[in-house]
């Protein structure tokens, strides 16, 4: 059982998206949170303005985690601000669509290293430095099961994160730490948006059965639920949230 006086958790890119959202909720729900960005400062000190007013804490850490030392550099900062770590969101990610014919090697390397780079320092730091009964909760796609054109190397990415997760979780089961990933459809961000006609959106809401995009908020509650307490049977699986689409 984690204990709720101290429970810290990172999220991986949650200065906008759906790790903003997950942040805002992990704080809701107990939780002191290290708002990870890159490039979007003033979007993260909003998010922590954001928690700090709804009586929680937070704290913005510009850490690159497509670098070797990023997640260190998240983890000493949780450390040092909150004195531990319970809970580890690999959300960060970014998606480069190109049929692979096309595919630069500059893009290629680029998400290899955020995507899965980023994952597996997170998922060795975790795995050494998580308090026991803590969680680690990664970010796959419900792509990685469709077989897109154009998707070849984000999909990659992301089937190598799930092979991760349900290996990690037999390896940190005796520390009583839980390993899943959660692989949402289509959510309306930036990384989705960008790009996208919308004749193409339009299309892609007309093949989900609830026909409507996801929200981050659909995700970040069950980010929540597998962080929480009520969460804590569930180990080494893939929850594909997406609306029923695939
Ligand atoms: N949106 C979807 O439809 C969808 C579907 C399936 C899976 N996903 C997955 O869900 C996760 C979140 O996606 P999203 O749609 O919320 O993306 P997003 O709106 O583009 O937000 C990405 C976040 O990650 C941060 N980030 C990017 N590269 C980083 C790096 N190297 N180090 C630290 N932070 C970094 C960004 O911060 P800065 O702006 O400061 O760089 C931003 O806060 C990703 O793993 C994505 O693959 C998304």
């Amino acid at each position: 059982m984690i204990d709720t006086e101290t429970r810290t958790a990172i999220v991986t890119g949650s200065s906008k998206g759906i790790g903003a959202a997950i942040a805002r909720r992990l704080a809701r729900d107990g939780f002191a949170v290290v708002v990870n960005y890159t490039r979007g400062a003033e979007s993260a000190a909003a998010v922590v303005g954001d928690i700090e007013a709804a009586g929680g804490r937070a704290v913005a850490v510009q850490a690159d985690i497509a670098s070797i030392d990023g997640m260190r550099a998240l983890f000493d900062a949780a450390d040092q601000t909150f004195g531990g770590v319970d809970v580890l969101v690999n959300n960060a990610g970014i998606m480069q669509l190109s049929p692979i014919a096309d595919t630069s090697d500059e893009a290629f390397e680029r998400q290899v290293a955020t995507n899965l780079g980023g994952v597996f320092r997170g998922m060795r730091e975790g795995a050494n430095r998580i308090r026991p009964g803590g969680r680690i909760i990664s970010f796959s796609t419900s792509v990685v099961g469709v077989y897109q054109p154009a998707y070849g190397v984000y999909a990659a990415t992301k089937a190598a994160v799930e092979a991760m997760t349900h290996i990690l979780a037999k390896e940190l089961g005796p520390k009583a730490i839980t390993v899943n990933a959660v692989a949402p459809g289509p959510v309306e961000t930036e990384l989705f948006m960008k790009g996208k006609s919308e004749d193409l959106v339009n299309a892609i809401i007309g093949m989900n059965p609830l026909k409507r995009l996801g929200q981050p908020d659909d995700i970040a509650v069950v980010v929540s639920f597998l962080a929480g307490p009520d969460g804590g049977w569930v180990n080494g699986q893939v929850i594909r949230a997406n609306g029923g689409v695939v």
